[in-house]
């Protein structure tokens, strides 16, 4: 097979590369290959909202304060100048959806309607109820399907093919027939998601989000950036840790603590409720670690977001689905009732690592959205900023990479890669598992939550992630797949995904260990405070061949705003 540009993933990153990069030269064969069906990609699960300075609530709004915003949520971690671009893209990229169809709420004047939304200066979140990714998803799609976007729909990644020098294809299971191919290409996109399902249980991710696309580049000898950095959003539903939108506090939600104290007040008394998310995140943890959390029979603590003083109309209105998922996944109804919530490993500001052109290292491949980092969301992001992150960068990876396409020719190669792809897997089904996956997932999910948590240390990230390496050894040697068929294997699937897993949850430990300082989403009990002087740098790691990593320092691009003490 052989494809000009090829997009892996159909998320709003991919969707919106796949789209730009038709628009940009039609006479090329563009083709998106995911591993879902698209509209199942998870920015379908993004509730509350995509932030763009359109002022249509609070005209002193602009461009620069979102910036502003930005910048200081990441703690200054973020690239100042790459920040700049996509707050000031947003405008103009949320009416050309507005255009494409996506199905806004709005104002009474008509205007796309605006929400306060986590360590925000102003209302600035446009929203669709509490649905923003899932009308984004569905309309991308249906874009790229007028526009003639190839689609291979329910295909597996497994890895990149270059040649030193550039990039050759990917190789991919069809996983309706189970035959392996090499897909000869002269440029990839890597949109494939974020990797919180490292910890397992305790996410609000999809089950597809297992950091496939940057496991892919580890594997090549690429490098990944800032990997230490996986954010907890405040509120997950307490026994599914699914998510509940910051939007039910920026529509007025209260946290409540078991003495019935709105106990932000505390932590962040300008701000509240809708301080940014590291730090609303460790004000819950810290009142459940100080015996002012709740506890259910089977022992889970967690906190109370209470709505009931919203209303049953603003509640059915702004927030419908957060209702539905309250009763259906809780038995609760928040119009009556608090909702339990806890944090919920959510978002990986860590990711591929790029420069503003979406260009990783290697000749020909590019990355957008959540797998990349460009970095945009530094050492934490604001909520509403990805649906705007992969928007952005989707368009700029989509046109840059027909750029390249355009003035190339295919590498020559690769075939054998495909032969060893084919061995590798026909050894794991014969091999006879010693272990289950299920259980070993939930290993993996348990170890990162306990070790790799909102607090850290040093102690318990070292003791973490000696029982990574031992779960990492075991299940190379013990995990094989029992389904031993070829047609729609999941259990095939699963096994690759969690080896990627695995490879992630590695270098976030081994990069969690190298960071001696407390910076946004990044706490560590043992070293509390911000070291600019020794720690403002992002971690640029590769793999050796022999399994270490190295590990580099890359340069925080600063330039419109000096670090300063983040208040709220
Ligand atoms: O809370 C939310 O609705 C999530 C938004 C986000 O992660 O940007």
């Amino acid at each position: 097979m052989k494809i000009d540009v090829l997009i892996v993933g159909a998320g709003g990153a991919g969707l919106y590369a796949a789209l730009s990069a038709v628009k940009e030269n039609k006479d090329l064969n563009i083709a998106v290959l995911s591993k879902v069906y698209p509209t199942r990609s998870h920015t379908g699960a993004a509730q509350g909202g995509i932030n763009g300075a359109l002022a249509n609530v609070d005209p002193t709004d602009n461009e620069e304060l979102h910036t502003f915003d930005t910048i200081k949520g990441s703690d200054y971690l973020a690239d100042q100048e790459a920040v700049k671009y996509m707050c000031y893209e947003a405008p103009k990229i949320i009416r050309e959806m507005e255009h494409m169809g996506v199905p806004f709420s709005r104002l009474n004047n008509g205007k796309i309607a605006q929400r306060p939304f986590g360590g925000a200066s102003k209302d600035r979140t446009c929203y669709s109820a509490d649905k923003m990714g899932h009308v984004m998803l569905h309309t991308l799609f249906e874009q790229c399907i007028k526009e003639g976007v190839t689609f291979l729909n329910e295909w597996f990644m497994l890895n990149l093919v270059h040649n030193g020098k550039r990039l050759v294809g990917v190789t991919a299971i069809n996983i309706a027939t189970g035959e392996v191919e090499l897909i000869k290409t002269k440029a990839v996109i890597l949109a494939t998601g974020g990797h919180s399902r490292i910890y397992w249980g305790y996410t609000s991710n999809a089950l597809g989000c297992t950091g496939d696309g940057t496991a892919a580049i580890l594997r090549a000898g690429l490098p990944v950036k800032d990997m230490e950095f996986l954010q907890f959003h405040p509120t997950g539903l307490r026994k599914s840790a699914i998510l509940v939108t910051e939007a039910a506090r920026g529509e007025g939600g209260h946290l409540l603590n078991n003495k019935g104290e709105r106990f932000m007040a505390k932590y962040a008394p300008d701000k509240m409720e809708l301080g940014p998310r590291d730090l609303v995140s460790r004000s819950i943890m810290t009142e459940i670690r100080e015996n002012r959390g709740f506890r259910d029979e089977e022992g889970r603590e967690y906190v109370q977001l209470d709505l009931t003083h919203l209303g049953a109309e603003k509640i059915k209105k702004r927030l419908p689905q957060i209702r539905e998922l309250a009763i259906d996944f809780e038995g609760i109804d928040p119009i009556k009732e608090p909702i339990p919530i806890k944090p919920t490993a959510h978002y990986a500001m860590g990711g591929i690592d790029t420069n503003v052109k979406c260009e990783t290292p290697m000749e020909g491949i590019y990355a957008a959205g959540e797998s990349q980092c460009v970095s945009v969301h530094g050492a934490n992001r604001l909520g509403g900023n990805s649906l705007l992150d992969i928007v952005v960068f989707g368009n700029v990876a989509g046109k840059e990479a027909v750029r390249y396409a355009e003035g190339t020719d295919f590498a020559k190669g690769g075939e054998g890669k495909k032969e060893e792809e084919v061995k590798f897997i026909k050894e794991l089904m014969n091999k006879e598992s010693k272990e289950t996956l299920g259980d070993m997932r939930n290993e993996l999910g348990e170890i990162m939550f306990k070790h790799f948590g909102v607090f850290k240390n040093e102690d318990e990230m070292q003791e973490g992630y000696n029982k990574l390496k031992n779960l990492i050894e075991r299940a190379h040697k013990n995990l094989g797949v029992e389904d031993k068929s070829k047609v729609f294997n999941l259990d095939l699937q699963s096994t690759l995904e969690f080896f990627n897993l695995l490879e992630i949850a590695d270098v976030l430990a081994y990069a969690s260990l190298q960071r001696k300082e407390s910076r946004g989403t990044f706490f560590r009990d043992d070293y509390e405070k911000r070291d600019d002087e020794n720690f403002l740098y992002h971690s640029v790691i590769t793999r050796n061949s022999d399994g270490s990593f190295n590990y580099k320092k890359g340069e925080v691009q600063l330039g419109l705003y000096e670090p300063a003490e983040r208040k709220y």
